[in-house]
């Protein structure tokens, strides 16, 4: 492939460099709204959805002049955003390593429009594997579906791990207030305790399997699927059994075959659906029988809306542009390590985990689509907790530490669970409120000195107390507040971010969808696993690795 020209040669780059060069240090976001009475209105954009309100995004509290966003906006231009952008919508192989589509969007695509993928349209199977879900959504719920011993399923296991296990359990615990009645558990980890402690609450009779892989070969999700079934017909021992009790999320046929499910029970999805990208796909089976294939539908709904309106938008009234453009004016240009994502909402507990995945593993590169090693920063390392209990964690480094840690607030008007009558909802929104304040106004020396002297302080104790009392304030932050988490809203929410990640991979010129940085790992834990296999000595590996191995074997009995 003929090779983009890197991001630091391009002009409007060296622009905002220049630009930042002079005037990036004295940037004060506290000045910029001093000075400007609108900056509200300029800097924040309202999404008026046909379904659960508005989303507001406002990015005001930013260390952005209207120079600079002009800057950043011809950024997108010149590194081709709206022609990525084109050409991921229109099927074209822009996993360019895995010669692939990349068609998340057409998983939620509720237009009577085509999607074409290798000039094949993709959205009969797509409708298809929805109405089969559906379908057996409706049979678990519904008492159709029975086990073994006609006994109706209780408890739903999702197997799977990386996005086959984070998306399905970050929705399922953001929507919990729309559960329709089954318990949902996650096994991920190969490490045998959280299989062993979730079989602990289950009953063979009355529980579903989901074992989700795409590829059904990853080692963690089959070592965990086997020890289910084990487990399983210990207790059933009748092999017949497991079609009642297994069924199988995959692209796989082969695989899911030789595990032993028929593919009667196995949801179909297809190589254009990134592992990060697969809940809107069958992958989100395990979401479906949660909240019931309607909610899911509505999360679907919510995502194709996100979808149009990063197609359509221009540029500087595009949120997911609006968020990408931010992130690379730290990242390359304030030179910040990190973003943090801030939940205001207890249900989105494992939203910030979800979404380490979804931007670390698709920006998480050092060279370009073309393999050229980039010289300049790409994808941040994404973190962050539920507010308030961040607050009372983590947050005095956002506020005092000598990082920039850019932060994305998210927050909603209403809480599904408005008990004392709605108070404790207004004191964790009166937090997030103060948060975003409090970081970009900061308290100045004088500020903290009167209020020093006003608690009865003087003389040397106060000139001592003095500097660990100020902050230093003009940190940035996007807040994103929505009237409620539904399942519509979640999707978009979900999907402006899964185009921000997007965006920010065109600028960054790096291929978004793959992920061989996950395989030498696995390639060395292989030699490693016949190493732990007998008792003997190891020598043939680095010392340190020599040494734990050989303690470890000491160890072990
Ligand atoms: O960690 C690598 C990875 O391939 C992820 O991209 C993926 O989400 C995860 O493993 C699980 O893969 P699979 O769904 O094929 O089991």
């Amino acid at each position: 492939m003929s090779s983009k020209q890197l991001l630091t040669e391009d002009a409007t780059y060296q622009a905002i460099q220049n630009y930042y060069n002079e005037h990036g240090s004295s940037i004060n976001i506290k000045q910029l709204f001093a000075s400007d009475d609108i900056r509200f209105d300029k800097y924040s954009l309202k999404l008026s959805t046909p379904k659960d309100g508005d989303i507001l995004l406002d990015y005001s509290k930013n260390r952005v002049t209207d120079d600079v966003w002009n800057l950043l906006l011809e950024l997108a231009e010149t590194r081709d955003v709206v022609k990525a952008r084109n050409d991921m919508f229109s099927g074209e192989h822009i996993n360019n390593t895995e010669d692939r589509s990349v068609l998340h969007i057409a998983l939620r695509n509720r237009s009577a429009n085509p999607i074409n993928a290798d000039g094949k349209d993709v959205m009969p199977a797509i409708r298809a594997v929805l109405e089969h879900m559906k379908e057996f959504t409706s049979d678990v719920l519904n008492g159709k579906w029975r086990g073994y011993t006609n006994k109706k399923i209780a408890d739903v296991v999702n197997i799977g791990i990386g996005g086959s296990d984070l998306g399905p359990l970050m929705v399922s615990e953001a929507l919990k207030s729309y559960n329709q009645g089954l318990r949902s558990h996650f096994v991920s980890n190969v490490d045998g305790t959280h299989m062993a402690e979730t079989l602990k609450k289950l009953d063979p009779e009355t529980t579903l399997f989901i074992i989700a892989s795409k590829t059904f070969t990853t080692q963690e999700t089959i070592t965990n699927a086997k020890a289910a079934k084990d487990w399983f017909l210990k207790q059933a021992n009748d092999k017949s059994a497991v079609a009642k009790h297994f069924v199988a999320l995959s692209t796989n046929k082969e695989k899911v075959k030789e595990f032993g499910i028929s593919t009667e029970n196995m949801f179909e999805f297809w190589d254009f659906v990134g592992g990060r990208y697969s809940l809107w796909s069958a992958i989100g089976l395990s979401i479906s029988l949660a909240i019931g294939y309607d909610n899911f539908e509505k999360l679907l709904e919510g995502a194709h809306y996100m979808d149009n309106h990063f197609k359509t938008a221009p540029l500087n009234e595009n949120a997911p542009v609006i968020l990408a453009l931010l992130g690379v004016w730290y990242s390359n240009f304030y030179g910040a390590e990190t973003h943090a994502l801030l939940p205001y909402d207890q249900y989105l507990h494992r939203f910030a985990a979800y979404f380490q995945q979804g931007d670390m593993e698709s920006n998480g590169k050092g060279v370009t689509k073309s393999g050229h090693r980039v010289t300049y920063n790409t994808g941040p390392i994404v973190w962050g907790e539920p507010g308030t209990n961040g607050q009372h964690a983590f947050y005095q480094l956002i506020h005092q530490g000598t990082r920039l840690v850019p932060c994305d607030f998210l927050a909603p008007a209403q809480t599904h669970n408005p008990i004392v009558g709605g108070a404790m909802h207004k004191i964790l929104l009166a937090n997030f409120l103060a948060q975003t304040q409090a970081l970009m106004q900061g308290k100045t020396e004088a500020e903290a000195k009167s209020e020093l002297e006003k608690s009865g302080l003087s003389g040397d104790k106060l000139e001592k107390l003095l500097p660990h009392k100020v902050f230093t304030g003009n940190r940035p932050t996007n807040s994103i507040v929505v009237k409620k988490f539904t399942p519509f809203i979640l999707g978009a929410i979900i999907a402006m971010y899964e185009h921000k990640i997007f965006v920010q991979g065109v600028i960054w010129d790096v291929n978004s969808y793959d992920q061989w940085g996950v395989e030498l790992g696995k390639q060395l834990a292989k030699a490693i696993e016949g190493d732990l296999a007998d008792g003997k000595r190891v020598s043939a590996h680095d010392s340190s690795t020599n040494g734990l191995i050989n303690f470890i074997k000491n160890n072990w009995d």
